[in-house]
């Protein structure tokens, strides 16, 4: 169902609870842009470890990763054989990068550091200016875009979460422990939604899907007749 009209979609929720692919399948039916924000959190994530501010045991300082910032530059490129839109730290292509391990343990931890957030949702409000956007991540509906018209809290049980990650992960070559996967997400949850600015939470107006027992297509299913009547509101001819 192609729309004219040009809505926000924001999709929030706990991780791996599929928000992403979630949000590139009602992309590619409303004709939209696909937004990842996690990525931008990701990309700012390896870079500080790629410039050696983490060691084994301590997280860098606030004010180390403030230092760090005017030098990042994160942009999306579209991939045209895939047509999926890749992130790009200071013009190189990370995306596969940014989905390490390595990454995933310490994006929490960059994440809550307010300065960071700040440049984030600035850049994530600039590319949803024009709107036709569809953006996931963790305070899309609460701050990024307040006024989203269709908003959706996304959430699963733990242990079908950790399973769902491990499959990725082993498909992309990588073997993990999974109980560390399950480890990895608890405090994940913990940190996202503990966190002063921004945690993690369902807006007022968010519509909540649990999907730990809803397949791709049961979950296109309720998209569409959940929001039916501001998606044909601004239906093509
Ligand atoms: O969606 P993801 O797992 O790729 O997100 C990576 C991390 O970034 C996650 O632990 C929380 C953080 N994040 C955030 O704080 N705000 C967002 N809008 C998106 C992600």
């Amino acid at each position: 169902m192609k729309t004219n009209k040009n809505l926000i979609v924001a999709i929030d929720g706990h991780s791996s609870t599929g928000k992403s692919s979630f949000a590139k399948m009602i992309a590619r039916e409303l004709g939209y842009i696909y937004v990842d924000s996690g990525a931008m959190y990701r990309a700012v994530t390896l870079h500080c470890m790629e410039k050696g501010l983490f060691d084994e045991h301590l997280a860098p300082s606030e004010e180390a990763v403030m230092e760090l910032l005017p030098g990042i530059e994160i942009s999306f490129r579209r991939n045209p054989e895939t047509e999926v839109n890749e992130a790009c730290l200071n013009g190189r292509v990370v995306e596969r990068e940014i989905r390490s391990m390595e990454v995933s343990d310490h994006v929490s931890y960059i994440s809550t550091i307010p300065g960071v957030r700040t440049q984030m949702v600035e850049l994530q409000r600039k590319l949803g200016t024009e709107g036709g956007v569809v953006m996931d991540g963790r305070d899309i509906g609460t701050v990024v875009y307040p006024d989203a018209q269709i908003k959706i809290f996304m959430t699963a049980g733990v242990e079908v979460r950790a399973e769902r990650r491990r499959k990725e992960l082993e498909e992309k070559g990588v073997s993990v422990d999974p109980e560390k996967v399950r480890r990895n997400i608890m405090e994940r949850d913990r940190i996202d939604s503990g966190r002063e600015t921004s945690p993690l939470k369902q807006a007022d107006d968010a519509k909540l899907l649990d999907n730990s027992e809803m397949t791709f297509a049961d979950q296109m299913e309720w998209f569409f007749s959940e929001f039916d009547n501001i998606l044909r509101d601004g239906q093509d001819n």
